[in-house]
């Protein structure tokens, strides 16, 4: 029988189906449950997050089982530097840690995320974008990132775009992009807080992480538990959208994370051969998120299919506009008003 190459997708049925005895290596690891019904469906990943294990040694450890059918000396518990539970996990050499949050889904925060991090490394800095949205993650696509991560040293190394953002989601560890990741709440935390401590990141001016929609446990564990610096908030002007928001932004006061700014999304579409903008989701509600957040207006994005198409084509970085202009200046000025790095030199501007 060929030798299953064991990979965190892998589920934990499938490797103790193969490797009689292997329970002993995930009983090792803190995994006692192994074999257990529930617990033998899910992927190694998600065992390994939900019991806040270091996935790179388990998978290891496991194919290490598989090569030789020896249970490897313990070295999992000692192994890991930085506590998974307990207060702010350490950020190493990530100068700035950013958030992308907004109480809504569908507003278009992984477009900001994907448009700030594309201004960012314009502006020469080195940029990486952790995709917090487990369950549905779009940050690999806007960069048309298809590559899995490998695997190096225990950790993972990031995915690169074309412009040479480094990127983690959850896409990067899953065989087919269309599969559904059903997780409990604890295994998502689990995940977030992975992507944070077990990736490569290497030395980052910025890491811009982008939330799922909403208050929930994702983004009460990115602002708990990473080094956030300062939140983003994106919105649109529906009313509803902006009721929704107010959440986002008490949830960011209480954790008292800074709000560097609040983006006002698909805020009017432009029409060919007019000079008024049409305003089709109603007026601006920005100045009512700076009152209530007490953070600048960065920018006004319009509805613009261009962008549509370079997002859906994997091509996000080649957009260029006068609103992105504006907003990426404006970030920018917040972020270093915040005291934020000046660009490296050689930076490539525009
Ligand atoms: N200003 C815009 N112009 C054109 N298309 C846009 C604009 N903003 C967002 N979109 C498109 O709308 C869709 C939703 O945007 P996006 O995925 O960024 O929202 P989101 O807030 O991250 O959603 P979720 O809450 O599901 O994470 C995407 O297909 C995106 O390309
Ligand atoms: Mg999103």
């Amino acid at each position: 029988m060929p030798m299953l190459n064991i990979a965190p997708t892998t589920t934990i049925r499938e490797v103790v189906d193969r490797y009689p005895g292997i329970q002993a290596v995930f009983r090792a690891h803190g995994l006692p449950c192994a074999s257990c019904h529930v617990a033998a469906y899910e992927s190694i990943m998600a065992g390994a997050a939900l019991h806040r294990l270091q996935v790179g040694l388990l998978v290891d450890d496991l194919n290490a089982y598989a090569r030789s059918g020896v249970v490897p000396e313990m070295r999992a518990a000692p192994a890991q530097k930085r506590p998974l539970s307990g207060g702010k996990l350490e950020a190493r050499g990530i100068k700035h840690i950013v958030a992308v949050m907004s109480g809504k889904g569908g507003v278009g925060k992984s477009l900001v995320t994907g448009l700030l991090a594309t201004a960012l490394a314009r502006a020469g800095y080195a940029v990486g974008v952790l995709d917090a949205d487990i369950t549905g993650p779009s940050v690999p696509r806007m960069f048309d990132v298809t590559d899995k991560a490998v695997m190096r040293d225990k950790r993972f190394d990031p995915a690169l775009s074309p412009g040479g953002i480094k990127i983690m989601s959850i896409s990067l560890l899953m065989a087919n992009e269309r599969d559904a990741v059903i997780w409990r709440g604890p295994m998502i935390t689990g995940a977030i807080q992975q992507f944070f401590n077990d990736v490569h990141w290497g030395d980052l001016d910025y890491l811009l992480v982008d939330l799922p929609p909403g208050t929930s446990d994702a983004p009460l564990t990115v602002l708990q538990r990473l080094p956030v610096e300062g939140v983003v908030i994106v919105n649109t002007p529906q009313q509803l959208a902006t009721a929704v928001v107010s959440k986002a932004i008490k949830l960011a006061q209480r954790m008292q994370v800074p709000i560097l700014g609040i983006v006002e999304n698909m805020a009017y579409v432009s029409v060919p051969g007019s000079d008024v903008p049409l305003e089709i989701f109603g007026p601006s509600q920005g100045p009512q998120l700076v009152a209530e957040s007490g953070a600048p207006l960065l920018g006004r994005l319009p509805i613009d299919p261009a962008l549509t198409v370079l997002v859906d084509s994997g091509r996000i970085e080649e957009y260029r506009t006068a609103a992105f202009a504006e907003l990426a200046e404006n970030f920018l000025r917040e972020a270093r008003r915040a005291g934020l790095p000046e660009p490296v030199a050689g930076g490539v501007a525009g």
